[in-house]
């Protein structure tokens, strides 16, 4: 595989960090996750205008503009001549230099991004899949696609320790979002999913469901729900570049209806299939 890395293309093998590096021993970078279908990025302008969003929140200069990143990005598949559906990964961070708290002087931010297969995950898409509920304990900027991802890290895995999917994080009883993913609930036909305020990610296919919300004409409410809400949802469903628009047909001990994933969740998935196609 090709990789890029600076503004250079380059062999997977041959890319080394050094222990001094500031996305090693601070978290002190930033990154994206970009879906590939059959060779193509799907909402690319998205995730490269928050990239630079994220870049700009935490102070860091990127060595190019959005143009020119996207021409790097777009050479990258033609290197590896992606055809099928896949993922991008790409993470800039402060660079390297000795450890100190303080911004390094003159350093480059140190990028690299890579490509690889991942197919449509259709068995969770068509049958929908179990989330666990756990507290958010993430910082104020979750806005920012920052590297630091332990909260999130652990409540996945706390998840995937009780056979579920995803965590559906709350602050003090109101959902949030979930560890790598929105969340949204469906009620009386509306749906409702938290406004895109610090305490989330904006997420690229959130913004593709505003979108096909609107062109559906089912009204989407952005405005937070609780752990409560969810005892008498209609439906639930998640949504991220990886996992798409997925139905959550179980929390913790709780079936959503009759457990099959609902009527909305269906029309946006479909919605979803015809935008990304
Ligand atoms: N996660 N919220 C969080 C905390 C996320 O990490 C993600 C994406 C999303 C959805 O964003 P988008 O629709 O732009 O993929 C929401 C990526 C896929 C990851 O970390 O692997």
């Amino acid at each position: 595989p090709i990789i890029m890395t600076q503004s250079k293309f380059a062999h997977k093998e041959s890319l080394s960090y050094p222990y001094e590096e500031r996305g090693l021993q601070f978290g002190d970078g930033i990154y994206e996750v970009v879906r590939i279908y059959e060779g193509k990025y799907y909402l690319f302008e998205e995730h490269v205008d928050r990239l630079f969003r994220s870049a700009e929140a935490i102070k860091l200069v990127l060595p190019f503009n959005k143009e020119e990143l996207s021409n790097l990005l777009l050479e990258l598949l033609k290197r590896n001549n992606m055809e099928t559906n896949g993922k991008l990964y790409l993470q800039a961070t402060r660079g390297s230099a000795p450890r100190d708290h303080v911004f390094p002087v003159d350093v480059l931010p140190n990028i690299y991004a890579y490509i690889q297969d991942q197919p449509r995950k259709t068995n969770t898409l068509e049958k929908g899949v179990n989330a666990i509920t756990h507290r958010d304990m993430r910082w104020e900027n979750c806005y920012i696609k920052s590297l630091n991802l332990l909260p999130n890290v652990m409540a996945k895995q706390v998840a995937s320790e009780n056979n579920c999917y995803e965590a559906i994080l709350h602050r003090d009883g109101i959902v949030t979002e979930c560890s790598s993913s929105n969340v949204y609930l469906v009620k009386d036909g509306k749906v409702y999913t938290h406004p895109t305020t610090k305490n989330i990610l904006h997420g690229c296919v959130r913004m593709a469901i505003e979108r096909f919300t609107e062109e559906l004409g089912i009204p989407l409410i952005e405005e937070a729900f609780s752990l409560e809400d969810i005892q008498t949802a209609d439906e639930l469903f998640l949504s991220s570049s990886t996992s798409e628009i997925t139905p959550i047909v179980k929390v913790d001990d709780l079936q959503i209806k009759d457990g099959n994933p609902g009527k909305v969740t269906r029309q946006l998935q479909s919605a979803y299939e015809n935008d990304a196609n």
